[in-house]
């Protein structure tokens, strides 16, 4: 069975399930990010979004919901397993992620995705994000919620 938990989780679960989830980023995360200080703001700062498939960790999500002066929501991972990947996961993900948003008098969110992770930029331009602005290496989406 399938579900979603907000329970934030500590620094230490989080950088677990993303060194083991590292290669599943194009690039892989860990050579974009360090990984240890990565893992410690999400646990202070972002809201959580856990997938189990029973009591296995399937995928993640974390988002700062912590700018209503810009209104502005900003997702900072998104992750489903190989196993699990093209199911709707991701997309439950992010409706969970904008609906908090939303509810909270949020109106906007945005991202950043690598320019060669093709997968990831149409997984949101499905979910109706479009680009806003781009660097060397990035693409910045945004969406109006
Ligand atoms: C991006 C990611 C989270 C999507 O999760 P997912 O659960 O597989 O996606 P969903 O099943 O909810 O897909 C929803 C829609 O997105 C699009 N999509 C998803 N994966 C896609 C792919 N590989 N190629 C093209 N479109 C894709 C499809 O339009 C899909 O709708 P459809 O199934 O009706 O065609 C997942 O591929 C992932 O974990 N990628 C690795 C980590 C990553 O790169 N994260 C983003 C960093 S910015």
């Amino acid at each position: 069975m399938i579900k979603i938990s907000n329970q934030k989780k500590t620094k230490k679960v989080i950088l677990k399930y993303l060194e083991a989830n590292s290669n599943n980023f194009i690039p892989p995360l860990s050579g974009r990010v360090n990984l240890d200080l990565f893992s410690k703001k999400i646990n202070k700062y972002a809201r959580q979004s856990w997938v189990f498939d029973r009591d296995e960790i399937v995928g993640f999500m974390a988002c700062y919901v912590n700018d209503p002066e810009n209104e502005t929501a900003y997702i900072t991972t998104i992750s489903i397993l190989e196993k699990y990947k093209g199911q709707g996961l991701g997309m439950m993900l992010l409706k969970d992620c904008i609906d908090f948003a939303k509810n909270n008098g949020f109106k906007k969110v945005k991202l950043e995705v690598s320019k060669i992770n093709t997968a990831a930029i149409s997984f949101y331009e499905k979910q109706g994000f479009y680009i806003v602005d781009c660097s060397f290496l990035s693409f910045f989406m945004a969406k109006n919620i």
